[in-house]
């Protein structure tokens, strides 16, 4: 969307002051439509939809269309995303998951098995591991749209972590419900020494953006989730590298069980070259693609040791 005004907030809050909650009615519901189509919000209805659901009062829908057109994210000002079937919180300063990430999910979930042990590197807000459990335990209420789940009797074990205390708190509320846990750290450094040898799949959609690119961002990521959720350095590879050489002591090793994976998200044109930097971690590596979510996935399988 493109950043309206302050002052077109300020009329279009001005325009809902007063309505009680239970009066939305649909001349509430036109004016909202009318104010972030203005803005340059392109699904308007959607996004009227969700504010309208989500404010408990007419002063917080106002306040909430207010945010918006002043360009936060939707997300940010609902406090909650959609994400492989799953409503998880999410709070300003933590990255909003993308609608493409839920192939890293699929693509993840089905490198699963019976007790494995699952572990979600620069999880911000925890969504793609609440996504592998939420498709993988039998006891979970939620499923992954698009993808066979794979209910195990006995659930994966998860372990997130982040460099963020905003998003280890945010991941924390979105994995309460399966008794994951969420450490705040750089990297491997964050997790238990005990882990070591022992993780069957490494999943981590790590920040992958060109530093020069950023620039090109829309607004909405570049003015309001973090720098460092974003910048990979200058190919955006740099987070991805640092992985891949510390994946080899982490993942299980082969020849025990099938030997452990690492799965990272990256652009169609990094993929070859972190194909080649996971070859040279001795990780065995496979390109993934899916047309329809326009993303790419770069799977490493720790097939030799070093
Ligand atoms: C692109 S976001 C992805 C967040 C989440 N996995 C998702 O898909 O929604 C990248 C995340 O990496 C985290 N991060 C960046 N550098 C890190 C580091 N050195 N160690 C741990 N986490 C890091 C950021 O805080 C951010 O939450």
């Amino acid at each position: 969307m493109t950043t309206p005004t302050e002052r077109s907030g300020d009329a279009a809050a001005g325009s809902l002051a007063g309505h009680p909650a239970t009066r939305f009615d649909h001349a509430v519901a036109a004016e909202v439509v009318r104010r972030l189509r203005a803005a340059g919000c392109v699904f308007a209805e959607e996004e009227a939809a969700a504010l309208l659901s989500t404010a408990g009062t007419a002063d917080a829908l106002a306040d909430m269309l207010h945010q918006r057109v002043a360009g936060r994210p939707l997300e940010h000002v609902l406090g909650w995303v959609e994400f492989a079937g799953l409503r998880l919180s999410v709070v300003p300063g933590v990255f909003v998951p993308r609608r493409r990430t839920e192939y890293l999910v699929q693509r993840a979930v089905a490198r699963t098995g019976p007790g494995v042990t699952v572990v979600d590197l620069c999880c911000g807000s925890g969504a793609i591991g609440a996504a592998i459990l939420s498709a993988t335990s039998a006891a979970a209420g939620g499923s992954g749209p698009g993808w066979a789940t794979v209910r195990h009797a006995s659930p994966p074990r998860l372990v997130a972590a982040d460099i963020d205390p905003t998003a280890v708190a945010c991941a924390r509320t979105n994995v309460a419900g399966f008794g994951a846990s969420v450490y705040l750290g750089d990297l491997f450094e964050a997790l238990p020494g005990e882990l070591r040898g022992r993780v069957d799949v490494l999943v981590a959609n790590v920040p992958y953006v060109p530093t020069g690119e950023i620039r090109w961002l829309p607004p909405e990521a570049r003015l309001y989730e973090p720098r460092h959720a974003l910048d990979g350095g200058a190919d955006g590879l740099d987070v991805l590298r640092r992985i891949a050489a510390g994946a080899p002591l982490w993942l299980t090793p082969p020849g025990t069980r099938p030997g452990g994976c690492l799965l990272i998200e990256a652009s169609r044109a990094q993929a070859p070259i972190a194909a080649d930097v996971m070859s040279g971690a001795g990780l065995a590596p496979e390109i993934l693609e899916s047309a329809e979510l326009a993303a790419t996935v770069v799977v490493g399988t720790y097939a030799r040791r070093r």
